[in-house]
């Protein structure tokens, strides 16, 4: 790699020849401001706030997009350089409303940062206030036009990242306006409620409703995790203020997704209406009651002990690495439990580990998707996807005729086209295999041809099959003809009843749920469990990757997170396994 040598206010400074100046005056730890620039955007040189003076250069040149030769000189802060900011900061803040304390941004927006970093404290240009209108359409957003600087951060995310190419810019100067579909109300767009573009604007244009108004940035608690709503685990951070989530943000530092979020990932969580289980419940002569832990832990480990041919445990995939490790230690181990199942779907084992990750989508020419809807179940998977055929690759089809993704394929084929499908993938350069529960075990041998040219991906339909697996907890299971069974439910979306019907009438049943349904209703002791945000613990996700997933407030009720309701309960069955995470984790790592 070529070196190049440079100064940045008189700092020596050596880079790979072609950085930007901006990447190279932040590796040298000097601050140069921006606006239109993201850092997991490309570089647009659309704003100018970033400016610098390059020896020998007749005009100021933007710092996010000049690429570096050796020898340069620059100056990043000089009166010509500070001169041109202010002009275009007073340009930026004469047009539209930047009444700074009326915004929903105000302390946390990036224009009035720059606002106080370059004195900027009365109006030099006259002001003109045309109203724009608000768009308040969108289930979760609002687009506050009269504070839109034009960056393009937004479309360029929506098109870059999440390739769904919703946003544009309509008209033209100082008529410019964001708009949706070439103007339809956003509400009424083919946005997918992603949340991405609101999360990159640097100003209050694109607003999250539920958190509007809540806090500044200072007053709140950023804390690191992973989404739990499906096998991706998305880095995010969950947003708090006074022991309440008031949002979720993408984790731009993350490995899995690089920062992005989907609908049921950022929004969905934070409106869920279900009615939570907020105390343990024992039945007496009948009747489900209010009962303390002790209480409901002991006649729980009564029920369940010395049942082995007649116990069964069904668990749901969306518990933490730890539960579904105490499990599957407690029930297969300990009480010898006959019947063991996992409530979700899991892809064929037929192509063993899977070896790929979804970062190879991105420099593939050929990708074959069987047997799976990732815009359905893994919907940053479908982004990247999409990305990459905006980037010339050939999305190829299997069982996915109503697939979310069939507007994108260059070919769609049944099960039975498999075949034609894996020789379209032997003819390319670097196919990239993603394939779901949907596929049989025979039609994974016949992908099996591609093993050694492919990377390939499974895309498990449940959160955490891959850990509920490597524990023993896998298949389906008939509840019919046991006698006393274990549900660890957890925050599973089905309602139950049909499996409540299912279940024998005298059988004993224990209910672990963070939700009312009609299996804890039919339950002879409920557990209430902490959900995604109060809760700590590890994850593995679709790729095999571990991830840790904080808890950011306190439990509601009495909950408790699901790996103690399992080492309480495991506890007074007589396996010893600690009485912390730190010691769960411990155990299960020997
Ligand atoms: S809406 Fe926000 S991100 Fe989009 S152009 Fe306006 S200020 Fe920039
Ligand atoms: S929420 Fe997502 S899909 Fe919708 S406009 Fe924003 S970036 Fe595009
Ligand atoms: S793709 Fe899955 S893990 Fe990622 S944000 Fe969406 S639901 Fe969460
Ligand atoms: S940040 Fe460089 S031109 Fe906007």
């Amino acid at each position: 790699m070529e070196m190049a040598k440079i100064t940045i206010n008189g700092q020596a400074v050596s880079v790979p020849a072609g950085t930007t100046i901006l990447q190279a005056a932040r590796q040298a730890k000097i601050d140069i401001p921006t606006l239109c620039d993201h850092p997991a955007l490309r570089p647009a040189g659309s704003c100018r706030i970033c400016v610098v003076e390059v020896k020998g250069q007749r005009v100021l040149q933007t710092a996010c997009t000049f690429p570096i030769t050796g020898g340069m000189e620059i100056l990043t802060e000089s009166p010509r350089v500070v001169g041109a900011r202010k002009l275009i900061l007073d340009l930026l803040f004469s047009e539209r409303n930047h009444y700074c304390p009326y915004c929903e941004m105000s302390g946390s927006c990036e224009l009035q940062s720059l606002g106080y970093r370059y004195g900027i404290n009365h109006w030099v240009y006259p002001t003109y206030l045309n109203p724009f209108p608000v768009d308040a359409s969108h289930r979760y957003l609002l687009m506050e036009h009269n504070r839109c600087v034009l960056c393009g951060r937004c479309f360029r995310a929506c098109g870059e990242l999440v390739a769904n190419h919703t946003l544009g810019l309509r008209q033209r100067g100082a008529r410019s306006m964001i708009h949706a579909d070439l103007g339809l109300p956003w509400g009424e767009s083919t946005c997918v409620s992603c949340g991405t573009c609101a999360q990159v604007c640097p100003t209050g244009t694109l607003i999250d409703k539920r958190s509007a108004y809540m806090g500044r940035n200072a007053q709140m608690r950023y804390v690191e995790s992973a989404c739990s709503q499906c096998s991706v685990g998305c880095g995010m951070k969950i947003v708090t203020r006074s022991d309440s989530v008031l949002r979720l943000e993408g984790d731009w530092d993350t490995k899995v997704s690089g920062g992005l979020l989907c609908q049921k990932g950022r929004f969905a969580p934070l409106y869920d209406g279900r009615e939570r289980v907020l105390r343990p419940l024992v039945r007496r002569n009948g009747r489900q009651e209010a009962a303390g832990w002790e209480e409901a832990l002991r006649v729980a480990a009564e029920g369940l002990s010395g049942r082995k041919g007649d116990l069964g445990v069904l668990a749901s995939s969306n518990a933490t690495t730890e539960a579904l490790y105490l499990t599957g230690r407690l029930f297969k181990e300990t009480l010898k439990a006959s019947r063991i199942g996992l409530l979700n779907p899991a892809v064929s084992e037929a192509l063993g580990k899977p070896k790929g990750s979804l970062a190879d989508l991105a420099g593939s020419d050929l990708i074959l998707l069987a047997g799976a809807d990732p815009l359905q179940d893994q919907p940053v998977v479908a982004f990247l996807i999409k990305r990459a055929v905006d980037g010339g690759a050939r999305l190829v089809l299997v069982d996915g005729e109503s697939n979310g993704l069939a507007p994108f394929a260059s070919m769609t084929l049944a099960m039975d086209g498999l075949d034609q499908a894996v020789q379209m993938a032997e003819r390319a350069a670097n196919p990239v295999v993603l394939y779901g529960a949907a596929v049989p075990d025979g039609a994974a041998g016949m992908l099996k041809r591609l093993q050694k040219k492919a990377a390939f991906i499974a895309l498990e339909p449940g959160v955490n099959t891959r850990a509920a697996k490597a524990f023993g907890l896998a298949g389906t299971l008939q509840p019919a003809g046991i006698k006393a069974l274990y549900l660890l439910l957890g925050e599973e979306a089905g309602e139950g009843a049909e499996l409540a019907e299912r279940i024998d009438k005298d059988a004993f049943v224990v209910v672990q749920s963070c939700f009312a349904s009609p299996l804890t209703r039919r339950a002879d002791v409920v557990l209430p469990m902490a959900i995604w945000s109060e809760r700590s613990g590890s994850l593995t996700n679709t790729e095999g990757r571990t991830l840790k997933v904080q808890h950011a407030v306190d439990p509601a009720g009495e909950a408790k997170p699901d790996w103690e309701i399992l080492a309480l309960l495991a506890e007074r069955l007589g396996m010893k396994v600690g009485a912390s995470l730190e010691d769960v984790a411990a155990s299960l790592r020997k």
